[in-house]
């Protein structure tokens, strides 16, 4: 009888040394949460681009002409600035391997081959929507093809909800962190 209580002892004892090792386990956490929050507020930061300074381009006879360069996996200059009524033109080049330049708001899909100039000009429609459109590139060109990305800005803009959807991601991490270290160590008592 004696030795059976004492099983019944140990057994909670062996679950108890698990959390003893809390400090790595917080270590792995903090890493765990580090990549996901960046990765996240990376993504979204590329998606909706508002990570650079608006470029308004050169006027050339009234026209608004943009040179980008592209390489793997961004644009260079990545973000535009235009206004409603604008006649633009982009002139776009590849510095590496094919990529595409597209911007569906504006039905513009362009293949760029390496080195191989692409010129397109349009008008900015003078009912669109002030804010930020995105422009990708169209065509698979290896890891990082998701994220490239850049913006096309018209007219002024307004609450960019992108600017704060980084923080409000790592918000949301700490507090899953935080809950599970909490957590943890209910379970641990
Ligand atoms: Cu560049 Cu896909």
């Amino acid at each position: 009888m004696p030795e059976e209580k004492k099983n019944l002892q140990e057994a909670p004892a062996n679950r108890i040394s698990i959390y003893s090792k809390i400090p790595f386990l917080i270590a792995i956490a903090v890493v765990i949460c580090a990549v996901f929050t960046t990765g996240i507020a990376y993504s979204i930061l590329s998606v909706v681009g508002s990570r650079a300074q608006y470029v308004e381009g050169e006027l050339v006879d009234g026209v608004r002409e943009f040179n980008i360069s592209s390489l793997q996996w961004d644009y260079d200059p990545a973000a535009l600035k235009v206004e409603p009524g604008d006649t633009v033109r982009f002139i776009v080049t590849s510095d590496d391997i094919m990529h595409g330049f597209a911007i569906n708001e504006l039905g513009i899909n362009l293949a760029l081959k390496p080195d191989v100039g692409v010129s397109q000009e349009m008008v900015i429609p003078e009912d669109m929507p002030s804010g930020v459109y995105t422009m990708y590139c169209s065509i698979f060109c290896g890891i990082g093809h998701p994220y490239m990305k850049g913006a096309m800005l018209v007219g002024e803009p307004g609450f960019e909800v992108s600017k704060i959807l980084p923080y409000i991601a790592t918000a949301i991490m700490a507090g899953m962190f935080t809950a599970f270290i909490i957590i943890g160590r209910r379970k641990a008592k």
